[in-house]
């Protein structure tokens, strides 16, 4: 195939933060706002990419980590990748766009990177499926990029159905769909993009990958996916940082498995207090939150929704929030009125709508 268009898109996660990288499990969808790239081949062994946000790069099929820096990283990081797995690429010229808010905790650097792993396999003609695709992604991001994520976005980004959510289980690489439709219930689901980002977010992820991982090894276990009994396991850690970071993790894990079974039994209402007890744990055990995100959570509650957490990382991004329909402007009124207040940039408001994962286009 010499030219053609595929797509990847954002995604948010409904429950399950900071449980991939320990094997957990968690419950994100795919968002309507996606990264667009058209893709033509070259036989020279070059790769040029053009975005409409960040200019341009050109670079060898052949780099090495550290060598293409910046925005460019995540593209260059995802033909190393596919390099290594023992893909042969020619080349090829990428035209992005993106309408993936950026920096808002939303994985518009998954998306990318989902569409130009789709667009690379798709114009060599490679024997790569989806699932060998999460890895590579990962590969690009701890390895290229530099930064230690895990698996949940990409999973979401290739995996996303329209009004389903995806059970993604981090240590069988298994998607599983869930139906997901807040609006026939009367609600909705309001992204709050708190237009904060920490400057030591990366860092302190990988500390709490670092701490997760010490504490599975002192309880002699391969992750904390297989803690079974957690008053055990907490009676047997003595730093009480990892302690913290433990509990989050197993009643997070549990958090999903109730949510799904909620979605399922379409009680969706019922997840506003899932919510809200997962922002309470990543704010009181896993020290991931910030004023902005804790001050979202509260004016929204304040407002009547019923549940609202950060999303993502952490150290800055977005706020899911689920409220009735009729609820939905009260709640950015008070959350905007919040942020004014307190003298935080304007925050950004989107409603999120379970959408269709990775595709070819065109
Ligand atoms: C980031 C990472 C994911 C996941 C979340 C926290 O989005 O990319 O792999 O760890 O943080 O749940």
């Amino acid at each position: 195939m010499r030219t053609g268009t595929w797509s990847a898109p954002g995604r948010v996660n409904i429950i399950g933060e900071h449980t991939d990288y320990s094997g957990g499990l968690a419950l994100p969808f795919a968002l309507p706002q996606r990264t667009v790239v058209h893709a033509r081949l070259r036989d020279d062994g070059r790769i040029t990419v053009a975005s409409d946000g960040y200019g341009e790069v050109e670079f060898p099929v052949a780099t090495r980590p550290g060598e293409i820096t910046g925005w460019g990283a995540h593209v260059a990081g995802v033909v190393w990748a596919l390099g290594r797995s023992g893909a042969a690429l020619s080349g090829a010229d990428l035209r992005v766009h993106s309408a993936v808010p950026h920096g808002a905790g939303l994985s518009s650097s998954h998306s990318l990177e989902c569409a130009v792993a789709l667009a690379l396999v798709g114009l060599h003609d490679l024997d790569l499926g989806r699932d060998q695709l999460v890895r590579i992604v990962q590969h690009a991001e701890n390895e290229y990029v530099g930064a230690p994520t895990g698996v949940m976005d990409q999973m979401a980004s290739l995996y996303g159905e329209a009004d389903r959510a995806i059970l993604v289980d981090a240590r069988h690489l298994t998607a599983e769909p869930v139906p997901c439709d807040f609006a026939s219930s009367g609600l909705d689901l309001v992204i709050v993009d708190t237009r904060s980002r920490h400057r030591h977010a990366d860092g302190e992820y990988g500390a709490r990958r670092r701490t997760c991982h010490e504490a599975a090894e002192a309880l002699g276990m391969k992750d904390l996916r297989d803690v079974a009994d957690l008053d055990d396991a907490l009676a047997r850690l003595t730093d009480p940082v990892a302690v913290r970071r433990v509990r989050h993790v197993v009643r997070e894990n549990a958090r999903v498995l109730d949510a799904v079974e909620l979605l399922r039994g379409g009680r969706v209402r019922e997840l506003g207090p899932l919510l809200t007890a997962s922002h309470a744990s990543l704010r009181d055990d896993y020290e991931v939150t910030v004023p902005e995100l804790d001050v979202t959570v509260e004016a929204a509650l304040a407002a009547g929704a019923l549940g609202a957490r950060m999303i993502g990382g952490g150290f800055g991004g977005s706020v899911i929030a689920l409220v009735e329909q009729a609820g939905r402007k009260p709640v950015e009124a008070a959350v905007a009125d919040a942020f004014r207040r307190r003298g935080f940039a304007e925050p950004e408001f989107h409603v999120a709508r379970p959408s269709h994962g990775a595709s070819r286009d065109r």
